[in-house]
């Protein structure tokens, strides 16, 4: 396994959308190589989730996972998850404000509104459909990750860049005012 290198904000490669992955390349140990090296690799910078576009390749891959995480101190945990030629489909018209930071806009937190609760149809690592239903933070990340293979950045989606923070000012601002808020 390795550990990729990741685009950041200003590649052209976080702009451009992925293609899927053919179901029959799923299994191959090109694309399951991709896989373990993007775990690798949001693993080692500590991402909840990391996207292909994210380590210059543009195949609808995705990787999430929320352990204990020091980026995300406040968060709920999700399984290790692969996400392969995502559909995501907002189950919720409710949309809810909570922080995001990016690998590939390092340093920064901003406010984003997401859908609370949507479906996710995907195929595993396996190449076995996925059938699922996220919600609250797993549906946020989600959002985020799929928002990556279709060449959108979480910054397209804050209504008020306002609330853009260095992670060092966000730390002293912001993180003390979440909590009262929770
Ligand atoms: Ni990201």
């Amino acid at each position: 396994m390795a550990i990729l290198k990741v685009a950041r904000l200003g590649h052209p490669v976080l702009r451009r959308p992925a293609s899927p992955v053919p179901p029959e390349e799923v299994r191959t140990p090109e694309i399951q190589r991709l896989i373990d090296d993007m775990i690798e690799t949001m693993r080692e910078y500590d991402g909840a989730g990391l996207a292909a576009n994210q380590v210059h390749t543009l195949k609808q891959i995705a990787v999430i996972e929320v352990l204990e995480n020091e980026r995300y101190p406040d968060a709920p945990q999700v399984p290790l998850t692969v996400v392969i030629n995502p559909v995501v489909t907002p189950l919720s018209e409710e949309l809810e404000e909570g922080w995001e930071g990016c690998l590939s806009v390092p340093d920064m937190r901003g406010l984003v509104p997401r859908h609370t609760a949507v479906r996710l149809q995907c195929l595993d690592r396996a190449g076995q459909p996925v059938d699922v239903v996220a919600k609250e933070f797993f549906a946020r990340v989600v959002q985020h990750e799929t928002d990556h293979l279709n060449g959108v950045v979480y910054l397209d989606r804050m209504p008020d860049l306002s609330t853009l923070s260095h992670i060092a000012e966000w730390n002293k601002h912001w993180l003390g005012l979440r909590e009262q808020n929770d």
